[in-house]
Formats: C-alpha cells, structure tokens, sequence
C-alpha cells in the first residue's frame, strides 16, 4: 500500500488517498481544537495517543461485530481505513448529562440519563453543528430511512459495549459522538472513538478526563488522555 497525495485536512486528522481505491490513510496530527475550531492549540503527543486509542476501540466494536471502517496501523500517528462516502450527521449518545443538553435544556449537570439521549446534529462549523431531526435528515437527503435507523441501532450498540468497557476500567461513559458512511452500500462506522469526541469521568472523582480538560483550560490533557488509554489497556 502506497500512500499517495492528501485528499483533506480536518481539525484534527488528515486523509491521504493510497493506490488502493478503496482505502485512505488518516493520519492524527497533534492540533486540538474546540468551540467549532475557535480554540486551537498543538499538544504534543496527541496524534500518537488518538491513533492508537482509536485502533483499540474500532479493534473492540469490531470485535463485538460493528462494522467500522478501520482496517490497521501503519505507525505512530497513520491508520488504514476503508474510503467511505460520509454521511454529514454526528450522532451522539447521552448516559449522563452535560456540555450542550444542559446548555439547553437547563437540566443539572452529572444527572443520569435514563433512557440514554440520542441526537444528531449536521456537520457543519460555519452553522456551529445545529441539532437536527429524522425529518431534516430525510427532507434534505442527508441519509435515507434506512441508513438513519442503522445509525440509531449501531450507536446504542456502541453504548452496550464501552459503557461496560470504561466501567470495567473506573469510568464513566458521559456521552461520545460518532460519525458513519457507507462502503459497499452498508452503512458502517467511521471517523474516529478518543477521548477528543467523548466524555470520561472517573467514576469514583468523576474527575474528567477528556477533551473538557482542554475546553475548559483545565490543564494535564494528554496526561488524562493517556491514564485513560493505560486503564482501559491500550499499548502506547
Ligand atoms: O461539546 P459541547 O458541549 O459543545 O457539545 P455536546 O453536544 O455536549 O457534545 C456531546 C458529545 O459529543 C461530547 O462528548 C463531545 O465531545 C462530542 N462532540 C464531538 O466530538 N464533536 C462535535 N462536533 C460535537 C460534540
């Protein structure tokens, strides 16, 4: 496998085409950002800790027989991945409440969320990510019935799976956002699982240890990225 000319650069990873149609090269770059990329800082080391902790939670879902788009690492910071056409919905899942739904909704922040919340919103910075519904997505043909109701199924399932695996590790799975395509006309997962798109509290602290801590200015963000990847077993 060849990798050949860079195809886009996102906020965070960079998507190169190979010789293989079918496959793309993302690379993790150490760039973080937040507030639709209104904060943008470089932490050293990211790139490295999000490759690899991506390749061990696609390597588990796999596992658990979610069809994802990740195929292997190349190295430190490259993975390869099946060149996917994106659907441009986020879908996240809530177990506990925080960040934007108490924003909204004006619900205590740290309450459990029984049933889990499930929302999409439409990837797009410039509209700062708006929340959307089933009847946009359908209306506007971001994705058809069918796809919309895959994505439903394989996020709850994704909730199944790394809920019990962060438990098992001492914490708590707040909420995460994933992102789908389609490749050989099924609806498979995408994008990336770090602690950049999730929140993780400790579960007795509830000390976060995500991406909040960057938000926030909280300090010690790769420091809290990687005690995440060390309990839950990832090699670095
Ligand atoms: O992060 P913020 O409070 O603005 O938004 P949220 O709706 O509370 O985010 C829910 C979850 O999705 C959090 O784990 C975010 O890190 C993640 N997310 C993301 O990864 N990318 C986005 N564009 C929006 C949310």
């Amino acid at each position: 496998m060849e990798k050949r000319q860079q195809l886009y650069a996102g906020k965070a990873k960079s998507v190169y085409a190979t010789d293989d149609a079918d496959y793309v090269v993302l690379s993790f770059r150490d760039d973080t950002s937040a507030f639709d990329g209104e904060k943008v800082e470089q932490l050293n080391r990211k790139g490295e800790v999000n490759n690899k902790f991506n390749a061990f939670i696609m390597q588990t879902l796999s596992g658990a027989g979610i069809a994802t788009h990740f195929e292997k690492l190349l190295n430190e910071t490259e993975s390869l991945v099946k060149r996917m056409q994106m659907i441009p919905v986020e879908c996240v899942v809530r177990n506990v409440a925080s960040g934007s739904l108490v924003r909204r909704l004006g619900v205590e922040d740290g309450m459990s969320l029984t049933p889990p919340v499930f929302e999409f919103f439409l990837k797009n910075d410039a509209l700062h990510d708006p929340m959307v519904n089933e009847y946009h997505i359908a209306t506007f043909g971001w994705a058809t019935e069918a796809q919309v109701q895959k994505m439903k199924q394989l996020t709850f399932e994704v909730n199944t799976v790394l809920k019990q695996l962060f438990a098992d590790a001492g914490m708590i799975l707040v909420d995460y956002k994933l992102e789908f395509g389609i490749f050989g006309g099924e609806v498979i997962l995408g994008d990336e699982f770090s602690p950049d798109g999730c929140r993780l509290w400790d579960a007795q602290t509830r000390k976060k240890l995500d991406k909040d801590r960057f938000r926030q200015g909280l300090g010690g963000v790769i420091e809290a990225y990687e005690e995440v990847a060390k309990r839950i077993g990832v090699t670095l």
